[in-house]
């Protein structure tokens, strides 16, 4: 049923149910929030969306507020300004005044309203007694000085991941947000992906800083430093600079790399088309061993490249850990190539190698310091960046990252197909190992319009997809009429649905693959603040546009990958890769072990990108 209602002087429809802020937004007037997060909570704490109703005694959060037939609300009455300026101003009363010197000096949401509304000064005395920063973890860095008490970070951990590691604790002024049951991050279970950094509106929570370390290795001349960019990076890292999200800037992007000083700008997507290998590899052994062999075998498997997944299955399924695939991710493949195939290639010591990854994920940061990730010989991955450091290393450099020119990538780590570009969204690994699957069993080709598979596109939160085998290769005729069921899932919240089907029983997939974030990578926690389901799927255009843009789109076609198991690898699950590829995880119970502790950084405050 349709309401009528006045906003300021315009008669609009909206539907029944819709709340005033959303009937504002669709007769064009702005209000402002900051405990709002849209599709996620609204839980009316802030009191900065304040509207007068008539009728109403006094003025009414408008994100909370149920439109009625024949409402009048108003929504820039003196009234309204003096008591949104009064909500801003009882919360920077509790805010320490360092802008200049905080993580999120030009992006503080906080900030940004105390501008908008016209606040030169505070009438309330800063009471507020200080903690210690919370640095426990490699990942995500708490400065509970700085929380607003929005709630958001507990909304997205416990509704959207299903994790619920932060909580409100104690009452009234002593209200604080907690991390588990002990004081740090490190004592809770924590995922690490990094969604809480995500929607902070102010200098909260963040990931932790490895700027000054990538800028030492670069300075050092002795060390010959490599990056590596995820595939979700490209997407995204424009909105640092202005552009609208789904630009995608993967020229100017290695261009500013190398600006920055890096001796090889190299590509996570290689190592994608890598994993697409391996990982397809391991399930066509797993599917012979249980159709052919009749042996036991664990399936369906799950793809194992998103490390906050990885760390979700440990503490909450450690039962269901023999379904993950044993292939490390495209990040920690890289490094463990890097020090070694690359080494040996290019006759450098890789003791002299430090590798650099920039990924979407904070959970990335942890997956790098794991004890099992030292294949190499040496700390597989040294450093890993945000997208948003990034963007924040290119605007101290100075780059005008604008107007750069677009730049290849390195050769022979920087080569890759159509099918990794997807990796950087859900759906977008499975799709990639159906492209290769496909034609690997059957040696026939998939037509360009049939590469897509649509029903694992979207934002879906678990979707499924079938393939019938038919008119296999010789080796591969076990294979013939039998009907693989894949599905996928995005955000823990839904990956936890398909883990129970399978703890119950219920589920009778062959495949499984599972983003830790909502939209997969592009939407990950390490990425340009605010990620929305309209900046999820506009970066999702920009992925499979790049992917439909290349000229090589199916991961063994890449030559590079061909030249690796020739000249390097050997075989794929031959015993060079079992040793630098794949890994094993533990279960590590309700008590995460203990995380190494990150070093304090020194007082580096960076302009967030
Ligand atoms: Fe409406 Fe916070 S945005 S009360």
């Amino acid at each position: 049923m349709a309401i009528k209602l006045m906003i300021d002087q315009q008669t609009i429809e909206v539907p029944e149910g819709t709340n005033v802020l959303d009937a504002a937004a669709a007769a064009g007037v702005k209000i402002p929030t900051l405990c709002h997060l849209p599709g996620v909570t609204s839980p009316g704490s802030c009191r900065v969306c304040l509207v007068e109703i008539e009728g109403a005694r006094t003025l009414q959060p408008a994100c909370v507020t149920p439109v009625t037939e024949g409402m009048k609300v108003h929504t820039l009455t003196k009234r309204v300004r003096m008591g949104r300026r009064m909500s801003v101003e009882l919360l920077l009363a509790n805010h320490p005044w360092d802008c200049n010197a905080c993580v999120r000096n030009g992006t503080c949401e906080l900030q940004a309203l105390a501008k908008n509304l016209g606040i030169t000064d505070v009438r309330f005395p800063y009471s507020r007694a200080e903690v210690p920063v919370d640095t426990s973890t490699p990942a995500v860095v708490r400065d509970m000085n700085k929380c607003i008490l929005c709630r958001r970070c507990v909304a997205v951990c416990q509704n959207v991941q299903g994790v619920g590691s932060l909580s409100p604790r104690s009452r009234g002024f002593d209200t604080m947000i907690g991390a588990g049951a002990g004081e740090n991050l490190c004592d809770a279970v924590c995922v690490q992906c990094g969604q809480c950094t995500a929607v902070c509106p102010v200098g909260a929570l963040y990931e932790q800083d490895a700027i000054e370390d990538v800028w030492r290795a670069l300075e050092d001349p002795k060390k010959h430093v490599v990056v590596q960019t995820a595939p979700a990076i490209r997407a995204a890292l424009g909105e640092c600079f202005g552009l609208e999200p789904g630009a995608c800037v993967t020229g100017k992007m290695v261009s500013a790399l190398r600006r920055l000083g890096f001796d090889k700008v190299f590509d996570t997507n290689f190592t994608a088309d890598l994993t697409i290998i391996e990982e397809g590899h391991e399930l066509l052994g797993r599917l012979k061993a249980a159709l052919v062999d009749k042996t036991p075998v664990t399936l369906p498997m799950f793809t194992s490249c998103s490390p906050g997944w990885i760390n979700f299955m440990e503490y909450f399924y450690p039962s269901l850990l023999p379904h993950l695939s044993s292939c490390k991710s495209p990040q920690q493949m890289f490094g463990a190539l890097a020090k070694t195939y690359y080494a040996q290639k290019e006759g450098i010591d890789p003791a002299s190698i430090v590798v650099v990854s920039v990924m979407p994920c904070t959970a990335k940061k942890f997956e790098a310091e794991r004890g099992e990730m030292n294949d190499s010989g040496f700390k597989d991955v040294d450093y890993v960046l945000t997208t948003r450091e990034l963007g924040r290393m290119i605007q101290e450099a100075g780059v005008d990252f604008l107007s750069l020119p677009d730049e290849e990538q390195d050769s022979p780590m920087g080569m890759s197909s159509g099918a990794a570009d997807i990796f950087a969204n859900t759906g977008g690994v499975m799709e990639a190992a159906l492209r290769t699957v496909y034609e690997v069993v059957t040696g026939r080709e998939l037509p360009t319009k049939k590469l897509h598979v649509q029903p694992i596109q979207g934002l879906e939160g678990v979707k499924e997809a079938a393939l019938t085998f038919e008119n296999c290769l010789p080796d591969w005729a076990f294979l013939n009429g039998v009907t693989a069921k894949v599905a996928v899932a995005h955000g823990l919240s839904n990956a936890r649905k398909v883990c129970d089907l399978i703890v119950a029983g219920k589920a009778d997939y062959h495949f499984i693959e599972v983003m830790c974030c909502p939209g997969g990578c592009i939407g990950g926690g390490g990425q340009p603040r605010m990620t929305t389901d309209s900046v999820r799927r506009a970066r999702i255009q920009a992925v499979y546009k790049e992917d439909e843009g290349r000229p090589m789109r199916k991961s063994h076609v890449n030559p590079a990958i061909t030249e690796i198991y020739k000249e390097f690898l050997g075989s794929p699950l031959g015993k060079k890769s079992h040793h630098l590829l794949h890994t094993h995880y533990q279960p590590r119970g309700q008590a995460p072990e203990p995380a190494k502790p990150a070093k304090k950084k020194a007082s580096r405050k960076k302009a967030q990108a």
